[in-house]
């Protein structure tokens, strides 16, 4: 089976531009944020906060993540209700980021995601896919972009949705996530060795997917 890792910050446009390089290759499209964001919502739901000052173990041992391929999309469902609306909230994002530092929630969602790329050929992104998910997935990509063009992007993509944020907000809820997800001691955010690096901060949306494809497809030799 052929795996795309594509690793990089909040924002970079990892999930729409995987979802489309997917799409383009024929490969299934594995959004791996979205099952810690399912995680998150868990532990919102369960009444935890940010300092996650609550019995981990015994809150996963109650849990259900799973992800279901509807039309060819990716629903993660959470406790059999599918939350894919319900995950993108910024307060979902950050309890996301807070359960990710912690290894008995990142040990609860590797075999899943293993196994998805063992048995299908996939565009997995993430933060540690190429480091530590899928060491020897076929082409690794570090996607990103300057802090203030990605805060800018997510900004505009909150307003579409009717969120009533400020952009000042979001550019320091982005440097948050981006410090939490680079100093966690486990997998934390960091290129691999072996990838290579995407910097779309002057790229378009097109030029971006591009970018990506040409990158997989030189690294497949065609
Ligand atoms: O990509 P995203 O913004 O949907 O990810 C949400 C959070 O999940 C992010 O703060 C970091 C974490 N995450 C992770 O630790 N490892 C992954 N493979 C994917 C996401």
């Amino acid at each position: 089976m052929i795996s795309i890792a594509i690793d990089g910050p909040a924002g970079a446009g990892k999930s729409t531009l995987s979802r489309k390089a997917a799409k383009a290759l024929g490969f299934i499209y594995v959004d791996t944020g979205a099952l810690y964001r399912a995680v998150g919502l868990k532990f919102l739901k369960s009444g935890a906060d940010e300092k996650l000052e609550c019995d981990i173990e015994d809150i996963l041992s109650d849990t259900k993540v799973d992800i279901r391929f509807i039309d060819n999309e990716q629903h993660v469902f959470l406790d059999d209700n599918d939350v894919n609306d319900e995950i993108r909230t910024p307060k979902a994002s950050m309890m996301a980021s807070a359960v990710s530092a912690k290894p008995p929630v990142r040990a609860f969602l590797l075999e899943m995601q293993r196994l998805l790329a063992k048995e299908n050929n996939v565009v997995m992104d993430g933060r540690d896919i190429g480091t530590v998910v899928l060491p020897d997935a076929t082409v690794k990509i570090f996607l990103t972009a300057s802090a203030e063009t990605r805060a800018q992007r997510r900004y505009k993509e909150l307003i579409e949705k009717g969120s009533e944020v400020t952009y000042d907000e979001v550019y320091e809820d982005m440097l948050k996530r981006d410090y939490n997800d680079t100093h966690r001691p486990i997998a934390p955010l960091k290129q691999a060795d072996d990838a290579v690096l995407a910097d779309t901060s002057e790229c378009t949306f097109d030029e971006s997917l591009e970018l990506i494809l040409s990158i997989v497809k030189e690294r497949l030799g065609e």
